[in-house]
């Protein structure tokens, strides 16, 4: 009579509403295989069969029943049929002449076993509920069909083991109960082990363009300056007019750049605005000028976009910031000075500046300014001999635009030319970066490789 095995294995592949069918179509079975058991040996072997042990078949199918119901109640109404099965023919039909603790036993242990393994208020309401449901319990099945249907002689003893399994049962769920809610359980193994070694959590860092943002801005507060930011959507006025380039000037040529397609105004009636990607973070000198009257001392951090294509120095967006000064008396020495500053305090003590003639349509006179190489001391020889590969031998490395403002950039901004001047430098971020920490392609700014990143915490 091997009643289990074969069904168990079966039961894994079927979703919960066949598994319920075919529980129901299992128990009528179990009834016609008790049917079969006429001796006491033959009774026993079927017991043991059904609900002893972890391996029986109550076992097995309860587990799976309740893994696949999901909550208590069908799963509770397969147990009954379990229950249903021996009681018909072993109790109701009263051929079982001996020792009727031999039900109990079985049903007892995995009651208890099954309350020990509440660990919370969920899994101990299940447990509670399986046993003294009243729809669905346990406790009233045995009622229903094992003490209903002994026959008259053994009902005393029925009765009598019922009674002292109900009560030894309720005792360990209060038993249990009390362990939840007192919370020792959970403090017991939620309390700390401190000689463990603790969750490392990664925190991530800042971009190193971030980084060197931070680096530039604190040099420049520490000197008077403040931080503006300004749109990266400009219309052609303030990336090209305002800042003394015309239409059809030459130098925006070099600035080609990225216009925006904008759909037609709601009117229809005018033309939208064009608009572009800023070129260079200079627009902000208008804007800032057109809202605030001098004394000026701003730098602007931020992108820039040019239709440059990708390579080793080379990105379509790039970081920049830019410098304006502007006050009654400033001299072409402040405008010197404060780059001099700027430049020792970023890459040290020991380095020299130096400015060529240069020109852009918004800085009269222009300058570049230039740094003595960092890395070989000025002196365009590597360490261990021959040219340094920084500043390919040259002892200088080209650093940035600047100048003093040209007086007609006044002229858009309502600033008397005759009163004020002032100066403005526009320093790229990315290769200032390059350069200070020795990095060889801008690509990698933008690639977001851990490796690389992991290098500047
Ligand atoms: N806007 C220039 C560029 O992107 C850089 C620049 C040069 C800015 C000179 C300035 C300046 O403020 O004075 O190429």
């Amino acid at each position: 009579m091997p009643i289990n095995a074969r069904f168990a294995e079966n039961l894994d592949e079927l979703d919960s509403p066949k598994l319920q069918k075919a529980i129901a179509l299992f128990a009528d079975r179990l009834e016609d295989e008790a049917g079969k058991a006429n001796t006491a040996e033959e009774q026993e072997k079927f017991f043991s069969e059904l609900f002893d042990t972890q391996e029986g078949i109550f076992w097995s199918l309860y587990s799976k029943v309740l893994a696949k119901a999901g909550r208590v109640t069908w799963a509770d109404y397969g147990i009954r049929q379990f229950l249903r099965a021996p009681a018909k023919r072993f109790l109701q039909l009263g051929s079982l002449s001996d020792n009727p603790s031999r039900y109990f036993h079985p049903i007892q242990r995995y009651m208890e076993t099954l309350i020990a393994n509440s660990t919370d208020v969920g899994k101990f309401t299940l447990a509670r509920a399986l046993w003294e449901s009243r729809a669905e319990g346990i406790k009233s099945a045995i009622g229903d069909y094992w003490l209903k249907n002994a026959k008259p002689e053994a009902k005393r003893e029925v009765g009598q083991l019922y009674n002292e399994l109900t009560k030894h049962l309720e005792d360990l769920l209060k038993q249990r109960f009390g362990v939840i809610e007192s919370g020792g359980e959970a403090l017991a193994r939620e309390s700390v082990d401190l000689s463990l070694p603790g969750l490392l959590r990664l925190v991530g860092s800042r971009h190193l363009i971030r980084q060197v943002f931070q680096e530039i801005e604190d040099i420049f507060f520490s000197i008077g300056f403040s931080v503006v930011e300004g749109p990266e959507i400009e219309t052609p006025y303030y990336n090209f007019e305002a800042l003394n380039i015309p239409e059809f000037h030459p130098v925006r040529e070099d600035m080609d750049t990225f216009y925006l397609e904008l759909p037609p105004s709601r009117d229809k009636k005018t033309a939208p605005t064009p608009l572009l990607l800023r070129t260079h973070t200079s627009p902000m000198q208008i804007r800032t000028m057109e809202k605030q009257k001098p004394p000026v001392r701003v730098i602007v951090p931020g992108k820039v976009y040019r239709r440059d294509n990708p390579d080793a120095t080379h990105s379509f967006a790039f970081h920049q910031i830019e410098g304006l000064a502007v006050d009654t008396d400033i001299t072409f020495c402040d405008f010197t000075g404060t780059i001099e500053y700027f430049v020792q305090q970023f890459f040290g003590p020991s380095v020299k500046t130096r400015f060529r003639p240069s020109y852009f349509p918004f800085t009269e006179p222009s300058v570049e300014f230039d740094v003595s190489c960092p890395f070989c001391g000025g002196t365009g020889t590597a360490a261990g001999g021959g040219a340094c590969s920084k500043c390919k031998g040259a002892a200088w490395i080209e650093l940035f635009g600047a100048g003093m403002v040209d007086p007609a950039v006044y002229g858009f901004v309502n600033y008397d030319a005759k009163k004020v001047s002032g100066f403005a430098f526009g320093i790229g971020i990315d290769r200032l970066a390059m350069l200070k920490y020795g990095i060889d392609d801008i690509q990698i700014f933008f690639q977001n490789d851990v490796r690389f990143l992991k290098q500047f915490p």
